[in-house]
Parts: structure tokens; sequence; C-alpha cells
């Protein structure tokens, strides 16, 4: 790399002294972060060598993304999502127990409280066609059924849209429910298919994937949150086997373990559900790894 004098300031010294004004810095942790941000900043803008016009147009982009923010639209968290931070930070985060289900990025439409259903109900409040049956079950890594535990579920319309994406046409609590499993650790649902569906586009990172010959979709997925005591909550999704996306997921989210296995309803399950024998099910089981001590586990 070449050294580049400007005056007094050299481009490698520059770091070393922005670095030593965060010296003072009385929380430690608070320091390390911005040593390494700095670093970190500093090699890759000698990196690309910006122009002052793409410097201006990188601050008119950020600029804009905050501008795009609002209570139920968080541009910052798609920008994360796009670039693949949220789901490295997920990662790093896992701490993944042997035999428990892989975690996966929140998104940004868990926004709204899901409304209680009863184990049978449908998700659906607009009458869709309600084809598919999720059965579950929640375990714990060694193997038992874990009784009321709240499984926590939302997920887009047959159109790909969620609720608070379309609140002139979707009620409130569409496609989501907040269930507790029965004495067996079981929780069943009838829903719509979801759908693939583009992530929002009409902002700033979605001026972003035009720009970089990137599609906006997601392959078809139902969001679960799945809590019981003395367990780690678990945050994720199953997705649906042989959809469209699953390789080219827009926020990098998909992991193998977690597409889901689509089967017909056998008797007992039709009996169970009340739909016919044959219907779609699509089976989930969520299996929660034991808590940590410390509050570590915290959602
Ligand atoms: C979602 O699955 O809801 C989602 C995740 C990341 C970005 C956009 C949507
Ligand atoms: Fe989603």
């Amino acid at each position: 790399m070449t050294s580049t004098h400007t005056g007094e300031v050299d481009v490698h010294t520059l770091t070393d002294e922005v670095i030593r004004s965060f010296d003072g810095t009385p929380d430690r942790r608070t320091k390390d972060i911005m040593t390494a941000l700095v670093r970190h900043v500093h090699d890759f803008v000698r990196e690309i060598e910006p122009s002052l016009l793409e410097w201006e147009n990188a601050i008119e982009f950020l600029t804009a993304v905050g501008k795009k923010c609002d209570p139920v639209r968080q541009e910052f968290i798609l920008l994360s999502d796009v670039l693949g931070v949220s789901m490295l930070i997920e990662t790093i985060n896992d701490h993944h127990v042997p035999g428990s289900t892989d975690s996966t990025v929140l998104g940004p439409f868990h926004m709204t409280e899901s409304p209680s259903r009863e184990l049978g109900d449908t998700i659906d409040e607009v009458g869709g066609p309600q084809h598919l049956l999720v059965m579950g079950t929640v375990r714990s890594t060694a193997g038992d059924l874990l009784p009321h535990a709240t499984v926590d579920v939302w997920q887009c319309n047959d159109e790909g849209f969620y609720d608070v994406q379309q609140p002139d046409t979707q009620p409130a609590g569409n496609g989501r429910g907040l269930f507790s499993t029965d004495e067996q650790g079981r929780f069943w649902f009838r829903t719509v298919t979801p759908s693939h569906y583009p992530i929002p586009t009409d902002g700033p990172v979605g001026t972003l994937l035009s720009a970089t010959h990137r599609h906006p979709y997601r392959p078809t997925h139902i969001h679960f949150i799945a809590q019981a005591g003395h367990h780690r909550p678990l945050t994720t999704h199953i997705f649906m086997p042989g959809g469209l996306y699953l390789d080219s997921d827009a926020v990098f989210a998909v992991k193998q373990s977690l597409i889901g296995e689509l089967g017909t309803a056998d008797s007992g399950q039709s009996a169970l559900a009340g739909v016919e024998v044959g219907s779609p099910v699509l089976t989930v089981d969520l299996v929660l790894a034991p808590a940590r001590s410390g509050g570590a586990d915290a959602l």
C-alpha cells in the first residue's frame, strides 16, 4: 500500500492519532469497539480511496436510510440484513448446543404482539385459502416434550405481505398467533400457505439492491419464537421445502436444517385438527437448549 502524505497528516499516523484520542474512555468495551471501528473504517477508506463525490454520495445514502425509518419501518435493520451483518451477529451469538434447533434472524416484522390463540385455531383472519396445517412439538435437547411452552408465530399472507404492511386490508394480528403447547408438548394451527416475498424495496436499500443487480426475495417461511422455563428462547424460521430462493435468500438467513417437512394429514392428524385426510401438513420440531446461568438467555 502507498503511504500518501497530505501536509502533516499521514494516512497511517492519522489512524494512530484517532485511536489515541479514545485513550481516556472509561469503559473498556467502548474503548475496544471504538478502536476497532476506527482501524477497520480507516483500512476500508485507504483500500477504496473514495473521491469526495463518492463520500458525499455515501453520506447521502446513510441520511436517506435514516429518513426512511419510522415506527413500523427500520431501514437500518434492512441494510444490516442485506449486507449479511444481521446473520453474522445472529451466528456469533448462537452458541449452538448440539441437537437444538438452529436459530435465524428475527427480521423487522415482529413488531406487534401476536394474539393469543387456541390450539387448532387458524391464524388467518381474512378468510384466505386455509390449506396448510402446521403441526409441531417443542422439545428439550434431552428429548423431553415440553408442555406449556409458548410458541409465537408470524408469517406473511399468500401474496407475500405481513399485516403491518397492509393495514388497510389486513387486520392487525392477521398471520400471527401466540400458542401454548399441550401436555404432550404439541402445538398445531391452520393457516394460508405463505408466499416468498420481496423485502421492502421502496427505500435506499432497494436502490442498493437494484444498483448491484441483486434480487430482493426471501424464500417462503414461517417465523417462530419458542420459549419454555429453564430453556433458552429460540428465534427461528421454518422454510417451505422446494420453494424459490432457498439458495439465494436476500438476507442470507437460510440454514439447511431449517427447511421443513411437508407431508399430508393422516387420520390422526385429521381428527386432531379437523382437516381432511391428505391436506398439506408442515411438520415443525423445535428443540430448545437448556438455559444458561446469569440471565444470558434474555430475548
Ligand atoms: C422477515 O423474514 O420477516 C425479514 C427478515 C429480514 C428482512 C426483511 C424481512
Ligand atoms: Fe419473514
